[in-house]
């Protein structure tokens, strides 16, 4: 069967821009601390313009269908990744649908933090290379800002809003999604972790006291794990289709700290100037980082170009994607 290739990719960013300047305002932090350690100067933050996820995801449909010239009804089945769903139930994935005139499809959301993007990405390429399906959107959305504690300066510097959207068809040709790992460790659970609003600790004003219900973040302890599962995952990818360092032209990784990404590129044997950037804009956009990357990076891609996708988040998840472009 054919593999399954991104045949289109859009992105939206909210109008709202938060600069550093405005955080030092908000919260004891300074410009060259964030600069310095996260490599983050801005982050759209999604403000009257629309409520929930599911707005700016439906953004970034509409542009992918407009860009590729698709209509709504050819369609067959959309997944959303995201960890900020507009409600616990429907999923997001439905209300995108409902947005765009997607009707009567299969829609469901993939909830791997970070790494959500390519855990939905890995799971729409079956559909595609079984052959039950040939066109299928993957859609990576987050809109952190509705979880971000705005006292907390150890968190609320690192995270924006945003979404991105890919088309995945078949390809007759040697293109395409060619492999992927999507790995999860759950010990890792209290580093990072919006500990309320589930069904283990449902809203009470003892979880509003408590701050549970915004995302926690043993910061040093994700940077350890992330540094190391990240550069692991791709050396893997990399070593077992027999890539070398000078065979990648990019590498896409989720964007949570650019040193983080540099570790990471240094380990794969990659200069900065063949690794995606953009979290200078955005921040950390957790679902959405990956297709964000794409879409800005996309006038500059060739065909058959090797990418290594690679992300790790919350769970712990990770995991890391290799695509002929
Ligand atoms: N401004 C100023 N000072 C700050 C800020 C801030 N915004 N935030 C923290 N500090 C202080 C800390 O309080 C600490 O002070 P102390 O030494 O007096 O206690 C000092 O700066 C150093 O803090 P560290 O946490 O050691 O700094 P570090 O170099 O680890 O950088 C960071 C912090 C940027 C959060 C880093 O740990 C990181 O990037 N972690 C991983 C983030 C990540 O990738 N998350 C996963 C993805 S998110 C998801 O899956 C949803």
């Amino acid at each position: 069967n054919s593999k399954a290739a991104i045949t289109g990719v859009y992105g939206y960013v909210p109008d709202y821009i938060l600069t550093n300047a405005e955080l030092e305002k908000m919260v004891d932090t300074s410009d060259e601390w964030i600069t310095s350690r996260t490599g983050i100067k801005e982050r759209h933050i999604l403000k009257g313009e629309g409520l929930g996820t599911s707005h700016m995801a439906a953004k970034a449909v509409e542009g992918l269908l407009a860009k590729t010239g698709t209509k709504p009804a050819d369609i067959e089945l959309l997944i959303c990744a995201t960890t900020t769903p507009d409600y616990v139930f429907p999923s997001t994935a439905n209300l995108i649908c409902d947005m765009t005139g997607i009707r009567a499809v299969g829609s469901f959301d993939i909830q791997a933090a970070c790494s959500g993007f390519l855990y939905a990405l890995t799971i729409g390429s079956q559909f595609i290379e079984t052959g039950k399906y040939k066109k299928v959107i993957v859609v990576g959305a987050d809109k952190m800002s509705a979880i971000v504690d705005y006292t907390d300066r150890t968190t609320c510097v690192l995270f924006g809003d945003g979404a991105g959207a890919v088309l995945l068809e078949p390809t007759p040709e040697d293109n395409g999604i060619i492999d992927s790992i999507i790995r999860s460790d759950g010990s890792g659970q209290n580093h990072l972790v919006q500990k309320a609003g589930g069904s283990r600790y449902p809203p009470t004003h003892e979880t509003i006291d408590k701050r549970w219900h915004y995302v926690y973040q043993d910061g040093p302890s994700v940077f350890k794990f992330a540094v190391k599962n990240m550069a692991d995952v791709s050396a893997e990818i990399m070593e077992r289709n027999h890539l070398k360092g000078s065979d990648v032209a990019w590498l896409v990784p989720h964007q949570a700290n650019k040193r983080i990404i540099e570790a990471t590129a240094n380990r794969m044997g990659l200069g900065m100037d063949r690794v995606m950037l953009n979290i200078h804009k955005y921040g950390n956009t957790t679902a959405a980082t990956i297709p964000l990357c794409l879409f800005d990076y996309e006038s500059q891609l060739n065909k058959g170009d090797n990418l290594i996708l690679a992300a790790f988040g919350g769970g712990f998840t990770w995991g890391a994607v290799y695509l002929k472009w």
